[in-house]
């Protein structure tokens, strides 16, 4: 039932574009809804494809964390690559526990993929004000964020709102706020409606909303049906965002419109 040749799924990319109003989708396919891992690892498959053309010698990346995107770094780990001119950076400090899943050692781990440069954020993403404001005068910080503003190739992963609340550790309080608000996704410490619309917001030190919406080429990758109306949100933030997601989601996204 949802497994779609390859022409079935280009057909239906394009109608997700339309009806998302955005640059592109590449979809991946779902052989079991039941087997999340194994539609994790097909979705990361088809973002590494479409990554691979996108990246070049002089390319300036951005990746953000989590088990998505570190799907995608794993589909390239049979690539070796050579690209001495291009760099990857982490758009976002630490959050959470996990430190498989962090942007640096995801970083660490495709720059050495694709044989290219990198820096690290030793920094936890969550900060107060003043802690970011006296952290950006740090010099290794200050280059850092210089190279963040010229960041070509985003790679990020969209959040359901109320997993990234639990994740960066909000109070109850602010959990409260953002279920009041209907938020349904986060992304740069921002949470949004349906509508895409801001309705709560953390300072962090990554990459600020605004640069987001400047980077030439963002590339979302987020599948599976608890992400639905956190996809639909995040893709009203840029129209020239990639979506690279699953078929099954594309379906009940089409359905709804
Ligand atoms: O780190 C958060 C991402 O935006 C989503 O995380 O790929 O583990 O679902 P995930």
């Amino acid at each position: 039932k949802y497994f779609q040749n390859r022409t079935g799924l280009k057909e239906m990319s394009q109608r997700l574009e339309k009806a998302l109003g955005i640059r592109k989708v590449i979809l991946s396919p779902v052989v079991n809804p039941e087997d999340q891992t194994a539609a994790q690892k097909e979705l990361g498959k088809a973002a590494a494809h479409y990554l691979k053309k996108l990246i070049h010698n002089d390319s300036i990346i951005g990746i953000t964390g989590g088990t998505t995107v570190q799907s995608v770094i794993d589909s390239f780990r049979h690539e070796k690559d050579h690209l001495p001119g291009a760099m990857i950076l982490p758009a976002r400090g630490g959050v959470g526990n996990r430190a498989e899943l962090q942007a640096n050692t995801l970083v660490e781990r495709f720059a050495n993929m694709l044989g290219c440069q990198y820096k690290l954020l030793f920094s936890p993403d969550i900060l107060s004000k003043d802690a970011i404001s006296s952290l950006k005068n740090e010099p290794e910080i200050k280059a850092l964020m210089a190279l963040i503003k010229n960041i070509t190739v985003l790679l990020f992963g969209i959040g359901d709102a109320m997993t990234m609340a639990t994740r960066r550790g909000l109070n109850q309080e602010e959990i409260g706020i953002i279920n009041s608000r209907d938020a349904v996704a986060e992304a740069f410490g921002h949470y949004f409606n349906r509508e895409g619309e801001i309705v709560y917001e953390i300072s962090t030190i990554g990459i600020s909303l605004e640069q987001f919406k400047t980077i030439e080429n963002p590339v979302a990758v987020a599948g599976g049906l608890g992400k639905k109306d956190a996809i639909v949100s995040i893709c009203k933030l840029h129209p020239g965002l990639i979506l690279v997601t699953d078929e099954v989601v594309a379906k009940a996204i089409l359905n709804d419109t």
